[in-house]
């Protein structure tokens, strides 16, 4: 199911759990790892692959939302800018989302735009938490040094700091620790 408008999404009386980040970061290939689907959410080497919001009904009981990626666009560079309205509006007017899954490529470093997010993820109450993706592009010394570096950026502006995942879909990492996740936050919502 596909859609531009979050009012046109899917019923909302199911929770659901949207996954979001920068173009080619790993989100629809995540969601395939998720649902163990490997076509599902429609992967590509080329950014902004998912223009829409997309929402996959999982074991008749939550929706994981493939939401398009930001920050491909090269002409502005605030998250501000490049932030859809659609998006936007879904993330903050979407009554039944129960978290915001933040998909961030293990190799880089902190990103203006994925910290901006977060500070407008947190100013406007949307619950998030962090996905680390790719980590198998990494050596095993270098992801928890680059973990590290990440929380230090994250404690300069958070008094704490969000859930953390790791995962790679590559080699099927997090599986269980997400789902997880979602299966406890749907308990208490
Ligand atoms: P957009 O929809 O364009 O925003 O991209 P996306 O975030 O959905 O990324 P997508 O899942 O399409 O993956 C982008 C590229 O990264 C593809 O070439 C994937 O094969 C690759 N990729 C995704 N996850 C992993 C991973 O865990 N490990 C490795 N090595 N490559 C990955
Ligand atoms: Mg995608």
């Amino acid at each position: 199911m596909a859609n531009i408008d979050y009012k046109k999404c899917p019923q909302n009386d199911k929770f659901e759990f949207a996954f979001i980040g920068r173009s080619n970061v790993g989100k629809s290939s995540l969601i395939n790892m998720l649902t163990n689907h490997k076509g599902l959410a429609k992967t590509s080497s080329q950014p902004g692959k998912t223009q829409k919001i997309i929402h996959f009904f999982i074991n008749n009981s939550w929706y994981l939302v493939d939401l398009p990626g930001f920050g491909f666009a090269k002409i502005s560079k605030t998250m501000r800018a490049e932030f859809s309205k659609m998006t936007k509006d879904y993330l903050l007017k979407r009554e039944n989302l129960a978290c915001v899954f933040l998909l961030i490529d293990s190799r880089i470093e902190p990103q203006k735009i994925d910290l901006e997010f977060m500070e407008w993820l947190g100013e406007n109450r949307v619950p998030f938490v962090i996905v680390f993706t790719k980590t198998d592009k990494l050596k095993s010394l270098e992801l928890p040094q680059k973990i590290e570096i990440y929380k230090k950026t994250l404690l300069e502006t958070w008094e704490t700091l969000p859930e953390i995942f790791i995962t790679s879909a590559e080699k099927k990492i997090g599986t269980e620790e997400l789902l997880d996740y979602i299966g406890k936050v749907m308990k208490i919502v």
